[in-house]
């Protein structure tokens, strides 16, 4: 597998390539099926996941396959009250906020609390070719936590602030809880089939370094290390964490995957040599004209060059408006490369 060669940090004759979201609204096909179900029964019937998983895969032929499902959903067994409304994005209306609420939460068995999520993987995996890999993934704690506390759009994280310094034991506690999930979920699903796995680490570039390293690595490197057995390439992706990279060097990460405002170059240097990169085109790109998203695949695989194993990959999601003939000319200038 291409995907699996770059993300062991070895050279390869093109880069693999894969987007994030690319399961989702800019495909037609995926928005005749979610005119039919909700989204969370998207994610939690093992044969709708399946199926949405798939759609980018024979529509673009991208190297990996990401399970479809959301960085929420193992909260829902913790003992989440989760929607996903039209428009308004995720909310849980029981949040965290005190010592009771954080004991209240439940720590997971993945075997039984994530079934549906397994089996998505087990049928993906006997339907993709042996070319493609599948990727797991799982939210980072401080991204899920931002959520929870907040009970939706985390922006402006006054609420979980408030808990960080006013009561750091409630703090870690949960933390640990929701380590203990991100870790165990992961590990099920390597052993339901997932060839590689992912933690979504969005809102973690809001800490300065010195925070960062107090509330969230920490946790970042219990989970890494407890994954390392596994055997399978670990990426870490955080978005606007360019000030933080000589700290993501520590997580324990494979791949660590890079947002458009770090170049490359940048990042090889504070990531050293042993980490292999992804990224790092800025999703926006994809509303430009044909031939600048072309020059602009060019110049981010030209920067990769002799840093070792590199991934093509967004910045962040694709976002639901992008024209399908842009993710193909992208595809096309990856795929058409002889480096
Ligand atoms: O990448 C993929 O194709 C796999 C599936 C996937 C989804 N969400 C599907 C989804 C993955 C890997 C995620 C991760 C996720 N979910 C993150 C981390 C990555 C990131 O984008 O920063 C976060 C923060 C979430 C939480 C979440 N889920 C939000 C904030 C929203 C609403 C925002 C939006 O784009 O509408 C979701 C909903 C969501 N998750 C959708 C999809 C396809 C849209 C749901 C719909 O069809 O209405």
């Amino acid at each position: 597998m291409l995907y699996i060669e770059a993300a062991r940090n070895k050279a390869t004759k093109r880069p693999p390539v894969w987007l994030m979201r690319q399961a989702g609204r800019y495909l037609p096909e995926y928005r005749e099926l979610r005119s039919r179900h909700s989204f969370l029964d998207m994610c939690n019937v093992p044969e709708l996941a399946a199926e949405v998983t798939l759609q980018p895969i024979r529509r673009f032929g991208f190297d990996a396959a990401i399970l479809f499902s959301d960085i929420l959903v193992p909260l829902v067994p913790m003992g989440a009250d989760l929607t996903f409304n039209e428009g308004a994005g995720p909310r849980i209306s029981n949040v965290l906020r005190t010592s009771v609420d954080v004991a209240g939460m439940k720590v997971i068995d993945p075997d039984h609390d994530l079934t549906n999520v397994l089996k998505a993987i087990r049928i993906i995996r006997r339907e993709l070719s042996s070319e493609t890999a599948l990727i797991g993934f799982a939210g980072a704690p401080f991204t899920l936590a931002s959520y929870w506390v907040e009970g939706g759009k985390p922006d402006p994280f006054r609420n979980l602030k408030t808990m960080m310094y006013q009561d750091p034991t409630t703090f870690h506690q949960m933390m640990n809880k929701l380590s203990d999930t991100v870790a165990d979920s992961l590990s099920a699903m390597v052993r339901s089939g997932a060839n590689a796995v992912q933690v979504f680490d969005t809102w973690g570039g809001i800490l300065p370094a010195h925070e960062f390293r107090a509330y969230n690595l920490p946790y970042l490197k219990k989970i890494f290390t407890k994954l390392q057995s596994l055997g399978v390439p670990l990426t870490y992706f955080v978005k606007d964490g360019g000030h933080l990279l000589q700290d993501v060097r520590e997580v324990g990460a494979t791949v660590v995957g890079i947002d458009w405002r770090t170049s490359l170059s940048v990042a090889h240097l504070q990531l050293g040599n042993e980490i292999a990169l992804q990224g790092n085109l800025d999703p926006t790109m994809l509303f430009a004209p044909e031939q600048m998203i072309r020059s602009e695949a060019r110049r981010i695989m030209s920067e990769a060059t002799d840093l070792g194993g590199f991934i093509f990959n967004l910045g962040h999601g694709i976002l639901p408006q992008t024209p399908i003939s842009s993710v193909e000319c992208l595809i096309d200038e990856i795929k058409c490369r002889k480096i």
